[in-house]
């Protein structure tokens, strides 16, 4: 049944990747966990984020104007968890991270870590931002970007981490068929 929706609902049925947004500026070299982390344009080849502005992510973009964007993997469950349940505000996450085997690199464009074993890395310069809800869009350009399609991403859905299953194969002849034909019985 449909209702109206209030801020106490909750949407349940998205499901993203992570992204591992890394950072520098006021409060240090860092990593953060943004499931809103999307490709929105090719040509320019652009990456939005939104991130609420108390995070030290977001501060930390507004003032270097660059940022990089690590899609995690398969492996990367704890990272991620890490990564999005404290603040750079009150701990060095990196120092933490590599402490628990996670290695950092530094990016070749941008003063920003890149996180090594993920499914892409692209490195991004800020172009635009725009303050609409409650957590503020900060869209960037990638500069350089490298991916590993060996590696498999990490699936992000009502909280909890996911594996990509199995590829749904595509229909029959009979039934393509069939879509060919509806297809130009309702030409416009
Ligand atoms: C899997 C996951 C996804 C998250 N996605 C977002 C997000 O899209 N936007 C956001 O503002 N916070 C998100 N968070 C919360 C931040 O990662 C978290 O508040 C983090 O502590 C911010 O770190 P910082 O203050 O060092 O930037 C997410 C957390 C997790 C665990």
């Amino acid at each position: 049944m449909t209702k109206t929706i209030t801020s106490d609902d909750n949407i349940t049925s998205f499901l993203t990747n992570v992204g591992l947004i890394t950072t520098n500026g006021p409060f240090g070299y860092n990593v953060m966990s943004c499931e809103w982390t999307h490709q929105i344009s090719y040509d320019p080849p652009l990456i939005a984020l939104a991130i609420r502005s108390h995070k030290a992510t977001y501060q930390n973009i507004i003032a270097t104007k660059v940022f990089g964007v690590n899609i995690a993997s398969e492996q990367q469950n704890v990272l991620s968890a890490t990564a999005g349940n404290r603040s750079a505000k009150n701990v060095d996450k990196i120092k933490m991270l590599e402490e628990m085997g996670i290695k950092f690199y530094k990016a070749e464009n941008i003063d920003v870590l890149m996180v090594k074993d993920a499914c892409l890395n692209a490195e991004c310069k800020l172009i635009d931002t725009k303050d609409i809800g409650d957590h503020p869009l900060l869209i960037g350009q990638i500069v350089a970007f490298q991916e590993d399609h060996a590696k498999k991403p990490l699936i992000y859905h009502q909280g909890k981490y996911w594996k990509l299953g199995d590829n749904i194969p595509k229909p029959g002849e009979e039934l393509l068929n069939k879509i060919s034909k509806l297809n130009d019985k309702y030409q416009k």
